[in-house]
């Protein structure tokens, strides 16, 4: 029974590690200070961003893109019109992409 338990705390906690590492990234990448998984900060809340572009063909690239050159307007009627603040080369193009599959996968 004990063992039961324990592969079951397991499975759950490697299913959960993939997400955890991605927010973490994300914090040190500084997005949290702007960006929420739920609700919006000071730009739009991320499961919103997944929300608008699920199935969207190109989506990926346009959104890797924007993360990399910054830029605004896709938001407007939720940040007001604040511009998200370009970050290539300050993060790195691999950490960008997870980032943006970890968004789109919410
Ligand atoms: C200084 C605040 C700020 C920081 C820091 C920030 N963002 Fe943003 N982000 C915004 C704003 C504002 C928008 C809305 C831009 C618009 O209206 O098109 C946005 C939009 C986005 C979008 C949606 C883009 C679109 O065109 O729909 C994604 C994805 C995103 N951010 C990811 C990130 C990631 C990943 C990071 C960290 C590497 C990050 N953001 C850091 C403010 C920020």
């Amino acid at each position: 029974m004990k063992h039961i338990i324990s592969a079951a705390v397991l499975a759950s906690s490697l299913i959960a590690a993939p997400a955890m590492a991605d927010l973490d990234l994300a914090k040190k990448s500084g997005c949290l200070a702007c960006h929420s998984v739920e609700k919006k900060v000071v730009g739009p809340a991320w499961k919103d961003v997944a929300a608008k572009y699920k199935g969207g063909a190109g989506a990926r690239d346009e959104l890797i893109a924007k993360v990399k050159k910054g830029g605004k307007g896709n938001w407007t009627e939720v940040t007001g019109g604040v511009p998200m603040p370009p970050y290539s080369p300050r993060v790195a193009d691999a950490d960008i992409e997870t980032l943006v599959d970890f968004v789109l996968g919410l």
